[in-house]
């Protein structure tokens, strides 16, 4: 009985699928706003983030009597919107990273395109439990909705050749699961939610289906991922985004996953020129139920306890890095532990990774986590590397890559920085341009591979 009143914290719930699937309209929907109405070409291109207070999670509650009885524990839940663009495979990672359960959505006319898998391979590599909104079943021909309805009394009412065809859609998408070695069922018949996959089949157009998505990751977080969302009082925080904001300079974007901060406390994080040490100046939120990515008036507060999606305004943010994690110091002793743990981070991948006795090539990538997955990727090739760092590409760089191969007798491919979404300086490409180095640019790990294989048999041959 003690272990059912033990305080659970907000889950942290991010959304992930290929473009054009539906995850900002489901938010929207969620929301009763219009973001997505506003994102140029219809396009998410920014991680964002929501808080959904308890309260909004009742009229789910409501809708999912005699269907999905709960009682509701949780406080609410922080969603994080990702984009479906190819181009952001780091943002659905840096998303997926810090989530305590996702949501895949997958166009039920589509079944699962590219970055579902992309997305699906993210997931189960981190080993994080995730459902599938089956979205857009409103586009069953002649599908009868009702708003916000419980999917499975929408399904009641529907005709024999409208079921007939969302069974034929749901079983064409559970065969494409198969393929990828995964059993899924609809959520209601899931057998075990271990070992299979629930399918919540929604509608972001009528919102149909979502209060079922609601109240079914309620469920699954009050019992089989309950342990992960105890309140704890270790501090546990991470960087989403950088941004420079009008009338506030620099700001981060944080997700508190657990414990406290305060207006004024001193916060150590990782910054591409060494460690950030500042002071918070304000500690910002949107109004619940709005999204912290669209320009709108922010809440103040004095402090504020996990989970949460935070606006930090502080001096010295300009070079922090994004997915990195943030640590919160009481004294002059904490700030200097953390100030070398954040170092020894880049010294543990140093040498797990780079080899500065042999030729090889440099690489450079926007975040640890990032430059990790590109290192990690570059050594199943067996390329080897020599030099690494984070953030854009500046003169010193292509020196450095330059250094690595000098003196020895070295193949050309190795005179090559790798540079994986980060930005080369005019200065840096001129310099690289003369002095015969080349730099390979990409947002997606894959495709810089590719090219840099494509160079590496040309010179070769
Ligand atoms: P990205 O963030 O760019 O990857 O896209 P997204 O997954 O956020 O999809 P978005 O919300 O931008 O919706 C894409 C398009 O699909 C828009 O034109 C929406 O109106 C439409 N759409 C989304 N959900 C539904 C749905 O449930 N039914 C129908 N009929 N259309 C939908
Ligand atoms: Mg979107
Ligand atoms: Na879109």
């Amino acid at each position: 009985k003690k272990d059912m009143q033990q305080k659970l914290r907000c889950p942290i719930i991010c959304i992930l699928g290929h473009v054009d699937t539906g995850k900002t309209l489901i938010l929207d929907k969620l929301r009763r706003t219009n973001v997505q109405a506003g994102e140029a070409g219809g396009i998410t291109q920014q991680i964002g983030a929501t808080y959904f207070p308890e309260a909004a999670l009742k009229e789910h509650q409501e809708k999912c009597k005699g269907r999905l009885d709960i009682e509701l524990q949780i406080p609410g839940y922080q969603i994080i919107d990702t984009p479906g663009h190819e181009s952001f495979t780091n943002l659905r990672s840096r998303g997926s990273n810090l989530c305590d359960i996702a949501i895949l959505v997958v166009d039920i006319m589509h079944g699962l395109e590219k970055q579902t898998l992309e997305s699906l391979q993210l997931l189960l590599n981190k080993k994080t439990p995730f459902v599938v909104a089956l979205n857009k079943i409103d586009r069953i021909y002649e599908w009868k909705s009702k708003e916000y309805n419980n999917v499975r009394d929408s399904l009641e009412v529907q005709e024999h050749h409208a079921i007939g065809e969302f069974k034929e859609r749901l079983n064409k998408t559970i065969l494409e699961f198969a393929e990828q070695g995964l059993n899924s069922a609809l959520y209601w018949e899931n057998p075990n939610p271990q070992e299979y996959i629930s399918l919540i089949p929604t509608s972001a157009i009528t919102g149909e289906g979502l209060p079922d998505l609601m109240m079914y990751i309620s469920q699954l977080c009050q019992t089989v991922h309950r342990e992960k969302l105890r309140e704890k009082e270790e501090f546990e925080c991470s960087v989403l985004e950088v941004k420079v904001i009008e009338g506030l300079g620099t700001t981060i974007d944080v997700i508190l996953v657990n414990g406290l901060l305060s207006v004024g406390d001193t916060i150590v994080l990782s910054g591409f020129n060494g460690p950030i040490v500042t002071n918070i100046r304000a500690l910002l939120t949107p109004q619940p139920m709005r999204e912290m990515r669209v320009k709108g008036e922010y809440m103040h507060h004095q402090s504020i306890h996990g989970s949460m999606g935070i606006k930090i305004s502080a001096n010295g943010l300009e070079n922090a890095i994004a997915g990195s994690e943030l640590f919160r110091a009481a004294n002059e002793e904490e700030v200097i532990h953390y100030k070398e743990q954040i170092a020894d981070d880049l010294v543990d991948i140093m040498d797990k990774y780079v080899d500065k006795t042999s030729s090889g090539v440099c690489v450079q990538a926007s975040t640890l986590g990032s430059l990790e997955a590109l290192l990690e990727f570059l050594k199943q090739m067996k390329i080897p590397v020599t030099a690494i760092n984070i953030g854009p590409v500046h003169k010193k760089d292509v020196l450095k890559a330059m250094k690595s191969i000098a003196g020895d007798i070295v193949e050309k491919e190795y005179a090559t920085i790798l540079a994986f979404d980060v930005k080369v300086t005019p200065e840096a490409q001129q310099f690289a341009d003369d002095n015969g180095i080349k730099i390979f640019t990409a947002q997606i790990i894959y495709h810089l591979f590719d090219s840099f294989e494509e160079y590496v048999k040309k010179c070769r041959d």
